[in-house]
């Protein structure tokens, strides 16, 4: 319809080819030992940052100008890209969430009063990432929601925790299941009956993403919904304790295990007549779990024994999909995005990255969805990714590949638009391993350069950008910015993301020179970069998107 039809920018010309290029987890900080993107050596990131000061700036990447609850929260790349994609800010998961549990309006909605309804002969089971990080889920809404439960009447709880260590230091599982084994002795006293049933790692069990590994979520199924793992405690605290003093252990990556009584029988498998709930606000890593409960044809694998029960996620995770069907709280509903605007507008894109992040530039981009807008206009390519190691033993991942598959695109001339994400930076900046993310970075800035080198061929424009950081700063820090030691006087190191900018950079030969970044944005953030991006595809971006970060001066 006419509705989607943008006017045309007044000075700006159409069909240029324009290279859109996210560098994952790469921020902006003061170069020092643990900045690993100012170690490497990374020179045509350099160029982009020592060349025009009109053509590269930094802008806000974490807390409310990606629409998180506090500008305490750092970025993350499903806040990070829904708001590169849709040009505006819209409250997120953690927010809406926070909303529902204060207000007690969760408690109303239709998705809990479907899981209620197996309250009086069935289990509650809640499966989640037990951490405060704030990215998938946080400690204070499953606690609220564990208390709001009970008090709603369930009488049987039975928790299936994933151990975080990448949103939050390595180690800090332990701290996480006290304090909410502490609330479940509470409510026992209460005479409900809640025990923690089975745990993992979240990167090992259940929370895959974008069908990189369905063993993962395979592993999660047999011990939270067949009572099965490798590895049999009486209690949790025991089960982590005991499996992180094995060599190289983390709470990333450990092994799945799940709780028995003095039979040895498992505490909380899922069974006929539970209801089930994904306490996970996040997508990405729910997404092929909500399947596994929710889907009655599947074989991603085998789930041997298929529990009649009641699924709700925490929220919708996929909005094209309708998935889960049934959810607590309604999601940011991001409509009207860049792609979809652009695509009506006759602009053609290919976007790519490798299966980790693949879904960043399609999915979270596409605001939450799944597919294609229109299949003739769009070509979306996904590069598998390394399976079952962790990338610090492979940092330069498929950066190459992906910028090969860019380079060809561009090329090729058949696209107006070809976005790209780097995870390079993030990936292994998450495992904490310095020198290994080093060479991270170094190889993600190989990959801009294949890819400017193509923009120039072609007299293209680039947009090199990123979501939030991450590989700039790899230690906690105190209050003044100094590396913060632990009890052997080690530093600890910060394998999360950060609250720094990020930075942009335009240019290319098909920029027209009166192009630069105006000075009146000083608190640009991500949301302001679809409207920049319609511009340099000619276009004047919807009203209501956060405004550009550009203007065009006559000569
Ligand atoms: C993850 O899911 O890997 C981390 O929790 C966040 O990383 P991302 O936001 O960069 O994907
Ligand atoms: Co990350």
């Amino acid at each position: 319809g006419s509705t989607w039809k943008l006017e045309d920018h007044p000075k700006l010309p159409k069909g240029k080819i324009v290279a859109m290029v996210v560098l994952d987890g790469w921020g902006e900080a003061k170069p020092n030992k643990y900045n690993c993107i100012a170690t490497a050596d990374t020179p045509t990131m350099d160029s982009l940052k020592n060349g025009a000061p009109d053509k590269w700036r930094l802008m806000r990447a974490h807390g409310t100008a990606v629409g998180l609850p506090t500008d305490d929260d750092m970025g993350n790349s499903e806040v990070g890209h829904n708001a590169l994609g849709a040009g505006r800010i819209f409250a997120q998961g953690a927010k809406l969430c926070d909303l529902a549990l204060e207000s007690g309006k969760i408690f109303e909605g239709d998705g809990f009063k479907y899981i209620k309804e197996s309250f009086a002969s069935g289990t509650l089971h809640l499966i989640g990432l037990l951490s405060d990080g704030g990215v998938h889920s946080r400690l204070d809404q499953l606690q609220l929601l564990l208390k709001g439960a009970a008090q709603h009447g369930a009488k049987r709880i039975r928790i299936h925790v994933l151990t975080d260590g990448r949103d939050v230091s390595d180690g800090s599982s332990v701290g996480f299941v006290e304090t909410i084994e502490n609330d479940l002795t509470q409510l026992r006293e209460k005479g409900v009956d809640a025990k923690i049933a089975s745990g993992g790692g979240r990167m090992h069990v259940t929370m895959d993403r974008y069908e990189n590994d369905w063993n993962v979520v395979k592993r999660g199924w047999e011990a939270q919904v067949l009572g099965e793992a490798p590895h049999k405690f009486k209690s949790a605290l025991e089960a982590i304790k005991t499996l992180r003093a094995e060599p190289n252990a983390n709470d990333q990556y450990l092994p799945p295990f799940v709780i028995v009584d003095e039979n040895n029988k498992a505490v909380g498998p899922i069974v006929d007549g539970d209801a089930v709930v994904t306490f996970n606000y996040r997508a990405d890593r729910m997404v092929m779990a909500a399947k596994a409960f929710e889907y009655e044809n599947f074989d991603k694998f085998d789930r041997v024994r298929v529990p009649k029960i009641r699924y709700a996620g925490m929220l919708q995770y996929d909005g094209e999909l309708k998935l889960p069907s049934h959810y607590l709280v309604s999601p940011p509903e991001i409509d009207r995005t860049s792609g979809e605007y652009l695509t009506h507008n006759g602009v053609r894109t290919y976007a790519c990255s490798e299966t980790v992040k693949f879904g960043h530039v399609t999915f979270f981009w596409n605001g939450n969805r799944s597919g294609y807008f229109n299949a003739e206009m769009e070509e979306y390519v996904e590069i598998q990714s390394d399976v079952g190691i962790t990338f610090n033993v492979q940092p330069k991942m498929k950066a190459l590949e992906i910028a090969e598959k860019a380079r060809d695109a561009i090329l090729s001339r058949k696209f107006h638009q070809v976005r790209v994400n780097l995870p390079n930076g993030d990936m292994v900046g998450h495992t904490g391993d310095i020198e290994a993310t080093v060479v991270a970075c170094k190889a993600a800035d190989e990959a801009v350069k294949i890819i400017l080198d193509a923009v120039e061929q072609v007299g293209g424009i680039y947009v090199v950008t990123a979501d939030h950081g991450n590989a700039e700063d790899m230690v906690k820090r105190d209050k003044k910015g100094e590396p913060l030691l632990d009890k052997d006087g080690k530093v600890s190191i910060l394998t999360s993301h950060t609250l720094e900018p990020v930075p942009v950079a335009i240019g290319g030969p098909g920029l027209s020179p009166g192009v630069k970044f105006r000075k009146d944005v000083p608190q640009g953030g991500l949301a302001n970069v679809a409207a920049t991006v319609m511009n340099l595809h000619g276009f004047v971006a919807p009203s209501d998107y956060e405004t550009t970060l550009i203007e065009v001066v006559d000569n």
